[in-house]
């Protein structure tokens, strides 16, 4: 069973800063088209932007912070360019996996990683194993990932663990506890950058309350300031799960802001 309340069941604590930050790492390509570079120029620069963010979030006192790196979808990119990320991402784990762990910085992989190189597979597990017992933060990277291939792979593994299983013994805490990022709290804020506003698959089930963020900042120049703009809007939001503000107001001291 997982250990986080779900927001549907139980109304979650909230607090200033995010406790879990989800992020959509989007418009790359536009970032270096615009400089007319290729497309996987802005990747690579991306990268500098993950790693500011990361170091931030830490210092604020973040606990969870969750990227989409690649999505289940993104298959459908032109193999040079899912090539080049594919190297992008093995050589970035080996360079970063170090300084995550002098950070005292946790790594987590989530999504289908059985379709990645046998390289990528052995680098990710040595990653989290390296960084298992770091407690400053959860760093955890969506890789293959995608909402709808989550929802699926816990339902099957739940009922292969639960032969027997009754319709109405189905309850969101069991299938939560299968779902890939059942360590986590849902996210308190999510944010994309490059414009869109779409959830484009990444975590369908848990962003059911989640406070979503949209800038036009391309990923490459998301900075620590556009971040902590990011938190003072989300510092700002009323979060009702369902209630009404009076309730809120009356609540008081159950509620802590
Ligand atoms: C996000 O940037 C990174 C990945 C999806 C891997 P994009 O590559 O989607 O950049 P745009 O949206 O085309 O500008
Ligand atoms: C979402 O961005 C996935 C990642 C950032 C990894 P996309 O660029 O793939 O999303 P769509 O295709 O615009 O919805
Ligand atoms: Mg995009």
């Amino acid at each position: 069973m997982t250990s986080h309340a779900s927001s549907t069941q139980t109304i979650p604590e909230v607090s200033a800063i995010p406790r879990h930050v989800a992020i959509v790492m989007d418009g790359n390509g536009r970032w270096a088209s615009k400089r007319l570079m290729p497309r996987v120029a802005g990747h690579s620069e991306g990268l500098g932007a993950v790693r500011k963010i990361v170091e931030e979030c830490r210092k604020l006192g973040v606990q969870y912070l969750t990227v989409f790196a690649f999505s289940s979808e993104n298959w459908r990119r032109p193999p040079e360019e899912v090539g080049f990320l594919m190297k992008l991402f093995l050589k970035s784990l080996k360079g970063e996996v170090s300084r995550l762990a002098e950070n005292d910085i946790s790594l987590r992989l989530i999504g289908d990683l059985s379709r990645f190189d046998s390289a990528i597979q052995e680098m990710a597990q040595f990653s989290e194993e390296k960084t298992a017992g770091c407690k400053g933060l959860t760093f955890t990277i969506a890789a293959n990932y995608g909402g709808r291939w989550d929802i699926l792979q816990a339902m099957r593994q739940c009922l292969a663990n639960n032969p027997g299983l009754q319709p109405e013994q189905v309850t969101e805490d069991l299938l939560t506890s299968y779902l890939s990022m059942a360590y986590a709290p849902e996210p308190d804020l999510f944010i994309r950058t490059g414009g869109e506003q779409r959830v484009s698959n990444f975590l369908l089930w848990q962003l059911a309350y989640t406070e979503l963020y949209f800038t036009d900042v391309l990923w490459p120049d998301f900075d620590v300031a556009h971040l902590h703009r990011a938190f003072d809007w989300f510092s700002q939001r009323e979060r009702r799960f369902g209630r009404t503000s009076a309730q809120l107001a009356s609540a008081g001291a159950d509620n802590p802001v």
